[in-house]
């Protein structure tokens, strides 16, 4: 009976514990993104342009997760100038799957966003998914994709 009542607040400190390692791995995984979306997700102004647009409430962000994978793991065909930024593939900088899923959740859950977590299991999945592409996606592309949804 002593035992029981020991436990239960240990149980519950573990599981906080375990939600803050995912936030703070989360916060890491995004630092490759923060040199142009900056810390804040709005994108880092640079003169009186943007380095990369606004993660804020962006539907590629919130919107069906395969899609976002498909972002960050081939990057985004450059068509024009509104940014000085690019899209590059960054397949090499998450090769693993845990990392692409703290990447995907963090940005689908901060900065106001309240999209779904996206498991290890899904990322693998998205990775998988994608393997045949090899180069960075049109925008054509990306809203044909989106509107399949
Ligand atoms: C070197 C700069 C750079 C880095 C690093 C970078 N991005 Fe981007 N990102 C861009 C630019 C520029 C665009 C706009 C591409 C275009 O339309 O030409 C973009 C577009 C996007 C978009 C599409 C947003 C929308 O709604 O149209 C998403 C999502 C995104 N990036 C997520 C990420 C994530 C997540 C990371 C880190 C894993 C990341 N980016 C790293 C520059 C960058």
């Amino acid at each position: 009976m002593k035992l029981k009542l020991l436990l239960v607040p240990s149980i519950a400190s573990l599981l906080t514990m375990t939600a803050q390692a995912d936030d703070a791995a989360g916060k890491m995984a995004y630092m490759t993104c923060s040199a142009c979306h900056s810390a804040d997700g709005q994108g880092l102004p640079l003169g009186d342009k943007k380095m990369a647009p606004s993660l804020v409430a962006s539907k590629i962000v919130n919107g069906d997760a395969s899609v976002l994978a498909l972002v960050i793991l081939k990057g985004i065909k450059k068509e024009g100038n509104d940014y000085l930024g690019m899209m590059a593939s960054l397949e090499l900088a998450y090769p693993d799957d845990q990392k692409l899923a703290d990447v995907m959740t963090y940005v689908r859950q901060s900065f106001g966003n309240t999209a779904a977590a996206v498991t290890v299991e899904d990322a693998a999945k998205y990775r998988a998914q994608w393997q045949d592409i090899k180069e960075p996606v049109s925008r054509a592309k990306l809203a044909e994709l989106m509107a399949a949804e």
